[in-house]
């Protein structure tokens, strides 16, 4: 693991300056105006004890400013006495690695984006004009164990003749954007990754399936936002019915995802009347529409049939199969429509987080469906990346007004993307747990054989 340099360090160093400065001004020229120096120096020092102390005292995560903020992170690195265990060792299988802080590390980010070409613009924040480069530089570290290091040559040989497959919508996109960055970066011959029918990475609304050559695997993306069937309505559906969601059928490529070897789903930004009824898509069920049914409702019925799915079709003895959770929102007054913004958030939110009322419940229509199938089924197996409440707290990851190419510049400040994430940024963090669980699940095959 790397060491976790606190951030401190910046910040204490102008003070530390300032006071031998100041010793050397008063031997020479004690004046008003070194006098002056001297109170407003004692001033900080004494604010910065007090800030301190007050951090230690209530031990509280409450965080008003940044340098009470950045404060904290180092009592954080200077308290960390438990002792924790490695994820990959036999004591870290009861870790719940979900449960942890974002922690500072020099070491971050994993890649540069201008050195990856596997990227949308939209995700490009830097390139396109972002300022600061904070957000690139939190690790994710759980509370009980360590995580391995990314490593993406360990991860490539491990995916050797196999496919690594993610279907989902577009921050589903995102997270394997982020995934062929963190892979392709130790591939020195860019040429030998290409997308195997040619398509460009761009506007693309079917799937893309990267290979690299190297390797012989594939690193896949199915776009299936509600991963049920959308289509259109049966002969005879009144007008206003556009399209439905046929919530008892699997997506068109469902048989092309089967054969993963690793396989990862997320849905759940698209499960919202927005999406779905105001836009005339209406939701059925065998040849019935049901124009009455909630999207609470539809979502959890397609959640069903997403794991009956799994349970019938996937060998989860060969495949690995992973359920991503929602990963929520920032908007600040207002939504995408309306104004709502992220753009001057710059730091995590350490403590409990601000995230749209129903991000939760949104998750647990997913989770408790999951959970109730794995104790009916113990024979199918199925990881949950449970991310929601680490990424609730990065409210400062989010693309806001660097979605548009250097050319374009930033975008009007009424229409900010905060649902997407910069790259580098908070998807690799996902991929980092993907990545532990799945050398995990490698361990525990090569031990079986
Ligand atoms: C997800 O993680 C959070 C934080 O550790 C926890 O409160 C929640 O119960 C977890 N949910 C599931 C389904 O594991
Ligand atoms: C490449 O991997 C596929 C499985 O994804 C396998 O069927 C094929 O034989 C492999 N090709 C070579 C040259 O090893
Ligand atoms: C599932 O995969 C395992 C491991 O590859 C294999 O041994 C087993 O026969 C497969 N089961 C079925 C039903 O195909
Ligand atoms: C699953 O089983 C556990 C213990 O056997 C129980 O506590 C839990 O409530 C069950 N979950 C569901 C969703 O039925």
């Amino acid at each position: 693991m790397s060491k976790n340099p606190s951030p401190l360090d910046h910040e204490t160093l102008p003070i530390c300056e300032l006071s031998k400065k100041f010793k050397r001004l008063r031997l020479f020229e004690p004046s008003l105006g070194v006098l002056g120096f001297l109170f407003v120096t004692v001033c900080v020092i004494c604010c910065f004890f007090y800030l301190d102390y007050r951090a230690v005292a209530k031990g509280s995560y409450r965080v008003p400013g940044q340098t009470e903020r950045l404060m904290w992170l180092k009592l954080d690195g200077s308290n960390a006495k438990i002792k924790r265990v490695d994820f990959l060792g036999e004591k870290g299988n009861s870790c719940d690695v979900f449960n942890g802080d974002w922690v500072w590390d020099e070491g971050y980010p994993l890649y540069q984006s201008k050195d990856c070409s596997f990227l949308d613009e939209g995700f490009r924040c830097t390139e396109n004009g972002r300022p600061d480069l904070f957000y690139t530089k939190w690790r994710w570290q759980p509370k009980r164990c360590n995580l391995p290091r990314f490593d993406a040559k360990v991860m490539l040989e491990k995916l050797r003749d196999k496919r690594l497959v993610f279907v989902g919508d577009s921050i589903g996109r995102n997270q394997w954007e982020s995934l062929l960055c963190m892979l392709s970066s130790v591939v020195p011959d860019k040429d030998s990754i290409y997308e195997v029918n040619g398509s460009p990475i761009t506007k693309h609304k079917g799937f893309l399936v990267y290979k690299f050559k190297d390797y012989n695997c594939t690193v896949e993306y199915y776009r299936a936002p509600f991963l049920v069937l959308q289509s259109r309505p049966p002969a005879g559906a009144p007008k206003k019915i556009k399209t439905t969601l046929k919530l008892d059928q699997m997506d068109w490529n469902s048989g092309r995802w089967k054969h993963a070897d690793v396989l990862v789903f997320n849905t759940g930004h698209w499960w919202n009347y927005e999406k779905t009824i105001r836009g005339g898509c209406y939701f059925q069920e065998g040849a019935e529409v049901k124009p009455e049914m909630k999207v609470e409702h539809a979502y959890q019925s397609s959640m069903e049939t997403v794991v009956n799915w799994i349970h019938n079709e996937v060998n989860t003895s060969r495949t690995q199969v992973f359920f991503r959770t929602f990963a929520p929102v920032h908007f600040r007054g207002g939504d995408w429509r309306s104004g709502g913004n992220c753009h001057l958030e710059t730091l995590p939110e350490l403590g409990s987080s601000l995230v749209p009322y129903g991000t939760f419940a949104h998750s647990k229509i997913v989770t408790d469906v999951l959970s109730a199938h794995s104790n009916k089924s113990v024979d199918m197996k199925l990881d949950i990346l449970n991310v929601t409440q680490m990424t609730a707290q990065r409210k400062d990851g989010h693309s806001s007004l660097y979605y548009l190419g250097p050319s374009e510049g930033p975008a009007s400040i009424h229409r900010q993307d905060c649902s997407h994430w910069c790259l580098p940024g908070v998807p690799d963090s996902w991929n980092e747990l993907l990545y532990a669980f799945f050398l995990k699940r490698e361990a525990t095959r090569t031990t079986n054989q």
